[in-house]
């Protein structure tokens, strides 16, 4: 069996990196193909150091663009390559414009399409991501979910066909990550003595585009009364630089975005994470560290059981959200036991369709 994985984006590369070691270990072969959304060393080639990625066997180079350009230049440097290795099936992963690429690239060719994460849904008809995820689902030949949750969309849209509950594959590699560096800690912008932090990161268009709704979020996160580390993605830097505003407000320090095993390590002592990434705020309920949310709606409802998570759609309520105190509950594993990888590589096998 040949598979080729099409990844472009940070949250991909993290997804990508259990996939490729599942792979290997049952003798699948696996290509990759990195459509180059993400290009910062810090945003691609630290993730493929880190967690030990092959190489990209294809590198399409794209870079930055308006949603629609930048889509449409991947699906035309796609169509080569996918021409030139015909796989049983081209794996998606995700939401983002690389996803998209990638399934309207398939499906042209009539090759098998499996999209990694599917059936999530915010409903909000406003964020790129949504659209990216529903369009590749359709498109699919094989929907392979994380949750109950995501399976329940699925159904209601008419694909329990096509879909497998497969487990969270961000669950194996954040556990795999976190034994690692318990082990050996990496070295980071966050000292290693601090502890009772809070991690932040914003970078969704609806919080950074809007000038004052961006200002409204920077003041807040200034006055949490701990430290704060904002993890800053190349967005926030320009967006903010653009609407004259200042990062590092009251006790917040900027970093720059964080490798995954910085990330992993700097939950380990963090007493709180403010975030608008899908990832993050999952991974902070993974680790037990209490997250806000800085978005109306989320793609993962069941971090939000206890109050693991918060939602503060309004940036008047963060700091009210921030302090408060950490649930004592148990949290329970909706993301399942951290064999997706190899449960996600067997179900290809069992659903080939050639
Ligand atoms: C993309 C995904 C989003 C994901 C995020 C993770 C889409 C629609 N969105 O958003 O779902 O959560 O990645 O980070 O695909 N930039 C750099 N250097 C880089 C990468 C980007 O400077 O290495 C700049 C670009 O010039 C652009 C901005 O950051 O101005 C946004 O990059 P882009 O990849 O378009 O979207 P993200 O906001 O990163």
């Amino acid at each position: 069996m040949k598979i080729l994985s099409v990844v472009g984006a940070r949250p991909q590369f993290v997804k990508l990196a259990p996939i490729a070691v599942a792979a290997e270990v049952a003798g699948v072969e696996h290509v990759v193909v990195h459509t180059g959304q993400h290009y910062d060393d810090n945003m691609s080639q630290s993730f493929f150091d880190a967690l030990s990625i092959p190489a990209p066997d294809v590198n399409l180079g794209i870079g930055s663009g308006n949603h629609g350009e930048q889509t449409g230049i991947m699906l035309a440097r796609l169509e080569p390559v996918l021409l030139a290795h015909r796989p049983d099936w081209v794996l998606a992963y995700g939401d983002t414009n690389s996803t998209l690429a990638a399934a309207v690239g398939a499906i042209k060719l009539h090759l098998p399409l499996a999209h990694l994460e599917a059936g999530l849904r915010s409903f909000n008809r406003r964020m790129p991501e949504e659209h990216n995820r529903v369009l590749t689902d359709h498109a699919a030949d094989l929907c392979l979910a994380p949750t109950e949750v995501a399976i329940g969309h699925l159904v209601k849209e008419g694909l329990a066909e096509r879909s497998v509950l497969v487990g969270d594959v961000m669950v194996d590699v954040l556990r795999e990550v976190a034994r690692i560096v318990r082990e050996r800690p990496v070295e980071s912008p966050i000292p290693p003595d601090a502890s009772d932090y809070v991690v932040a990161t914003i970078h969704r268009p609806d919080n950074t585009d809007d000038p004052v709704r961006l200002g409204a979020i920077l003041a807040s996160l200034g006055t949490l009364g701990r430290p704060v580390y904002l993890a800053a993605h190349p967005r926030l830097v320009a967006c903010a630089a653009r609407a004259g505003l200042t990062l590092d407000q009251g006790d917040v320090t900027v970093v720059p975005p964080l490798a995954y095993p910085q990330l992993v390590q700097a939950l380990g002592r963090a007493g709180a994470v403010v975030t608008d990434s899908g990832g993050l705020q999952k991974e902070a309920f993974l680790m037990g560290v209490p997250a806000t949310t800085v978005r109306p709606e989320t793609e993962w409802p069941e971090t939000l059981r206890d109050g693991w998570n918060a939602l503060a759609g309004d940036p008047a309520d963060i700091a009210k959200l921030a302090g408060r105190e950490r649930p004592s509950t148990e949290r329970n594993a909706p993301y399942g036991a951290g064999d997706a990888a190899v449960t996600t590589i067997q179900t290809l096998h069992e659903r080939r369709l050639s």
